[in-house]
């Protein structure tokens, strides 16, 4: 599929040669000099996202020759063996490979380690240090975008040191007009665990930094197909007008997952799937679904919108949890003819937990838009196929003229945005079978990026990292809209743990969830769309 020599873009100091195939490209969004500091670099982020997203940015033309890495962690490595790990994790999950040596060979000039306990003052003086000399010998200008691929807990001690090594402040030369560089931090999810610890932590951070210093991830934004939302939305005549409850039956929402807790037993036995998906990406993907048009594409216009969208969302009341949500834990099955061990025997998972490995819910958007038109979304692990996507389902035709005939009821129509695998949209309608007699069947008008264009998509974490370079924070979530995504929330992770949400199903690996979940749209004469 990848059709662009990207060895032919230029990553050597000075201005990029007139390159004919740069054409198109967003050249406006080179990233300027600057040092990017991971906090916590020896973890698998930095190998499976991290690594390959920055190499590939590199290979795209999008970074400076002054661009600098610069891993911080507790692991006692020596530069050469950090860059060693960075050099494997992109051989490994790059999705241009293998790795151009004369690439690498540049990359890996500026790629250092810093070694240090994260609550230790020594260590970020040191890394003061460290980050003038960088400035100096590699004119990153005094530009930091420090990355936290750590726990949430550490997040206040690693600002507060940050602080005291005079490493916080912002000089944001677009904003204050000040000589200095900027300090941008981009923190992974999840941010927090229920509505109040996620206040406690903007709080916490908002002592140090500035909000528009906060870059909070959810790669979900990222993906090419989510962005596109907003394309096929409002850059289109056609759709717009039919986004709402006159057209539009219901919606559903599916993040499904053939794996499982791939190793992460102790984190995941203590998240769930409403936290570790529901919070962020579900709800993420619901709001840039469900928006007013932005007045601009601006960061605060987008953000003041999705938050709108996720104001307007009722929060559950606790006695209606039972009804509106269906939890659920897999058991032994196979998945993609590969056996599967019960989530319960996962390592480091309690024998006897009560963790949701699925979930299904109904929540309602109490706007003009929305009012009526429910909103299923569904997420689990160790489901038949992985697929993400949108599918909305219209009303049905006024008339069913062709009953008449005796033609059956014709299946309403149905549009899928599917966000991945195979990104495209499809659309569902009835068609006439050719011959004499008079029958209908649906059909699929489908749109598929592999095939519209012949480019491969980058991955979310390139897009995102040079979104944060370039210090656009449009694809990342604002501290109210994170709060707002829990305060939807609470009261079922609140009902769950008292007991009163309805019990937790078990379903057998492979299979779409417990029955539970498709009774609950069963009862509103709906059914899942079968990805
Ligand atoms: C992460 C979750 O945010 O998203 C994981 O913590 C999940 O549990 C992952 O597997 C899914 O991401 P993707 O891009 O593979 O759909």
């Amino acid at each position: 599929m990848q059709t662009v020599d990207r060895q032919a873009q230029p990553v050597v100091a000075g201005k990029p040669e007139a390159n004919p195939l740069r054409e198109g490209l967003r050249l406006e969004r080179m990233a300027e000099p600057c040092t990017m500091v991971i906090c916590g670099a020896t973890g698998d982020l930095t190998e499976r996202k991290l690594a390959p997203a920055l190499y590939n940015t590199l290979l795209g033309g999008f970074l400076p020759p002054e661009f600098t890495v610069v891993g911080f962690a507790r692991r006692d490595l020596t530069d050469e063996v950090f860059r060693q790990h960075l050099l494997d994790g992109i051989n490994e999950h790059s999705r241009n490979k293998p790795v151009k040596p004369a690439i690498w060979e540049s990359f890996a000039r500026g790629i250092e380690y810093h070694h240090g306990n994260f609550d230790d003052p020594v260590a970020y003086v040191e890394l003061a240090k460290r980050l003038d000399r960088i400035d100096r010998d590699r004119g990153t200008a005094g530009n930091r975008l420090f990355y936290f691929a750590v726990p949430p807990s550490l997040y206040p001690e690693i600002v507060n040191q940050l602080d005291r090594a005079g490493l916080a402040a912002n000089g944001d030369r677009r904003t204050t007009g000040s000589k200095r560089g900027w300090t941008r931090v981009i923190v992974e999810k999840p941010f927090g665990y229920d509505l109040d610890s996620a206040r406690t932590l903007n709080h916490e951070m908002a002592e140090v930094l500035d909000e528009d210093q906060v870059y909070r991830i959810d790669h979900y934004l990222g993906k090419e197909t989510v962005q596109n939302l907003s394309v096929f939305r409002f850059g289109n005549g056609l759709f717009e007008p039919i986004w709402n409850r006159r057209y539009i039956d219901s919606v559903q929402i599916t993040v499904a997952e053939t794996v499982g807790v791939e190793g992460r037993g102790d984190f995941y036995d203590a998240t769930g799937a409403l936290r570790d998906i529901v919070q962020n990406h579900g709800l993420q993907l619901l709001a840039m679904f469900a928006m007013e048009p932005p007045i601009e594409f601006g960061a605060e216009d987008l953000r003041d919108e999705k938050l709108k969208v996720l104001r307007a969302v009722k929060p559950m009341a606790r006695a209606d949890v039972a009804a509106n949500t269906v939890r659920g834990q897999y058991v032994s099955g196979w998945v993609e003819g590969a056996r599967v061990s019960s989530y319960r025997d996962e390592p480091e998972v309690a024998p006897a937990s009560e963790t949701e490995t699925f979930v299904a819910l109904k929540l309602a958007i109490d706007s003009w838009r929305w009012a009526g038109v429910p909103f299923y979304i569904r997420t689990g692990k160790a489901l038949p196929s992985r697929v993400t996507e949108i599918a909305v389902q219209f009303r049905r035709a006024p008339l069913a003229l062709f009953s008449r005939a005796g033609v059956p009821q014709i299946d309403p129509n149905v549009l899928a945005i599917r966000v991945q695998p195979d990104e495209g949209i499809l659309l569902r309608f009835g068609a006439k079978v050719p011959g004499q007699g008079l029958q209908i069947r649906t059909v699929n008008m489908d749109f598929r990026y592999g095939s519209s264009f012949a480019v491969d998509s980058p991955d979310a974490y390139e897009t995102l990292l040079l979104d944060a370079m370039t210090g656009d924070a449009s694809l990342f979530t604002r501290d109210d809209e994170v709060e707002r995504a829990w305060a939807i929330l609470d009261p079922i992770l609140e009902a769950w743990a008292a007991g009163e949400g309805g019990p937790l199903h078990f379903y057998g690996a492979g299979s779409w969830g417990p029955p539970a979940a498709d009774e609950l749209l069963d009862r509103d004469g709906r059914a899942w769309r079968k990805p």
